[in-house]
């Protein structure tokens, strides 16, 4: 009979490429501060899934330090796309403008301080891809914007969908067949923010 690897969690965090300076310095930053980035794992996948899908227009809701943020700003380098991420709390917005800048990715990002809810109100899109990561009772809310946003086919990725709070997203994305095809993936990610919860993927239909 087959079976999986001895602990592999473990097993698979050896596999995560850990090779770039600015994102180990904010990996140890956020590990000091209590900040729940995506982690390096997950970083990657927004990075192949934004080159992949060739995404000329990305949105990110909740940039903290910006870790998330260059990931998905370095597949804008390669696709000449751009990423535009919201973050309501100030010195957080000037802390990733800082490090996109240091990134050299300050041409292909653009750091919105503000709520998402009335920032994304004024956006018109449309967008190839959202990010989705900020309080997570703010999901639901944003969900009929991040609709409208996205292009036909674009695609939503939503972060910590195991959170009480995400609850009545996931409920609500699911519920509407004629608006969303979408898949949630719960597990273990290595490295993945402290939940390690998975993400939710969301067709735009
Ligand atoms: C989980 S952190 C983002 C981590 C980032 N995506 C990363 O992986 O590097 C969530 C961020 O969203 C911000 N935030 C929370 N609710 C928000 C809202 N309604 N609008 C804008 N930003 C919000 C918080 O201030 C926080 O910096």
């Amino acid at each position: 009979m087959s079976r999986i690897v001895d602990q592999p969690e473990r097993y698979f965090s050896q596999l995560v490429r850990r090779n770039d300076p600015l994102l180990r310095e904010l990996e140890q930053d956020a590990h000091a501060e209590g900040i729940p980035i995506v982690g390096p794992l997950v970083g990657e996948l927004l990075f192949i899934i934004s080159v992949a899908m060739r995404a000329q227009t990305i949105l990110e809701l909740g940039t903290a330090t910006g870790y998330s943020a260059i990931y998905l700003a370095r597949a804008c380098a390669i696709t000449a796309g751009r990423l535009t991420t919201l973050e309501i709390d100030p010195a957080f917005a000037a802390r990733a403008r800082k490090n996109l800048e240091r990134a050299g990715l300050l041409p292909h990002a653009t750091v919105i301080c503000g709520e998402a809810l009335p920032r994304m109100s004024e956006m018109k899109g449309p967008f190839d891809l959202i990010f989705m990561d900020i309080d997570k009772i703010d999901y639901a809310r944003t969900l009929n914007d991040c609709h409208r946003l996205l292009r036909l086919g674009g695609l939503l990725v939503a972060d910590n969908i195991a959170f009480p709070d995400a609850d009545e997203f996931n409920r609500a994305i699911f519920s509407d067949a004629a608006g969303w095809q979408p898949v949630s993936l719960l597990s273990f990610l290595p490295g993945h923010s402290p939940e390690k919860d998975g993400l939710c993927l969301a067709l735009r239909c």
